[in-house]
């Protein structure tokens, strides 16, 4: 596995790498890799002859507010699993590579409508980060497919129509949801938890099971009169609720009914760490 630092050794590893034929898959990251990032490399390795991953804590997409500096940061982990996971490039560049003017003037890609609601509404500023990002990144590594996982479905929607939008040659694949035995997807932000929130994570995965099963039974109520109980139970046992609602995939519309494919989305907060998830639903 070639570990290539800078911009300009990305290019010279890649271009010795690849051959006309060659297929060429990136999972970009953040590192602190866990079994969900690796699912998504063994993903990328099944369509493609060459495995680019990359490992940046991307500073355009954290609030002033939030945890950038204590994101957790394992480099040397996170190689040895990439080693063993067979990725063939690891790109680990700088704040400096990515914005050598720093990421506060720098261009911002945008992405309407779906960048503006849930995490959007609740994070000013963070798909634009997570947008320039991405864009600057397929730039450099130039790869014929992407994989992101369905854990970030806000995430994966947004840089599917940023690549639309674009005309960015590349094929965005999705991943499955990786999660811990309890039913709580894995997450970096996961080992922030106390042994009691940790405890009582998993509620999150239970409640949307369940709010997706009442929303598809034969005689189903309007999305509030499940949703509402259910995050007034969130609440009562401890947590924070940014949002649980019932969306469409094309527009995060909220809608009462599943009458086109929708997910349920939830951002809930325990002490210090947000936690998000959700469980797609598709129209019968
Ligand atoms: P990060 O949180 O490190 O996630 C990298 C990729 O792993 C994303 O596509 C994310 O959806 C996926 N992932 C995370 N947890 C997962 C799980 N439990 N199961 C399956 N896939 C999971 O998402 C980011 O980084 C950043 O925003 C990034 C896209 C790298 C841009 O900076």
């Amino acid at each position: 596995m070639i570990v290539a630092s800078t911009p300009s050794a990305l290019t010279a590893h890649l271009a010795a790498l690849r051959t006309r034929s060659a297929t060429v898959s990136f999972v970009p990251t953040m590192g602190n890799l866990h079994a969900g990032h690796l699912a998504l490399m063994q993903q990328a390795r099944q369509h493609a002859e060459i495995v680019v991953a990359s490992i940046f804590v991307n500073p355009m997409q954290f609030a002033a507010n939030e945890d950038l500096a204590t994101y957790p940061r394992t480099m040397e982990a996170d190689l040895a699993a990439l080693r063993e996971a067979g990725v063939d490039i690891v790109f680990t560049p700088d704040v400096t590579d990515i914005y050598p003017g720093g990421s506060a003037l720098h261009t911002a890609i945008h992405v309407p409508v779906l960048g503006d609601s849930l995490c959007g509404r609740d994070r000013p500023g963070h798909f634009d980060g997570v947008c320039t990002v991405v864009c600057k990144l397929f730039h450099m590594v130039e790869p014929d497919i992407a994989v992101f996982g369905e854990k970030d479905l806000q995430q994966l929607l947004i840089i599917k129509q940023m690549v639309s939008d674009l005309g960015l040659p590349v094929d965005v694949q999705s991943g499955a949801t990786q999660r811990a035995e309890d039913g709580l997807a894995l997450s970096s932000r996961n080992q922030y938890l106390s042994d009691a929130e940790r405890a009582l994570a998993p509620l999150l995965w239970q409640t949307l099971q369940d709010c997706a099963q009442a929303l598809t039974a034969p005689a189903t109520s309007e999305a509030e009169r499940v949703l509402k109980p259910a995050r007034d139970a969130l609440q009562h046992a401890g947590f924070a609720i940014d949002y649980l609602e019932l969306r469409t995939l094309s527009t995060l519309d909220a809608v009462d009914h599943v009458t086109e494919d929708c997910a349920l989305f939830i951002a809930a907060r325990l002490g210090r760490t947000r936690l998000i998830d959700n469980i797609q639903i598709l129209a019968p």
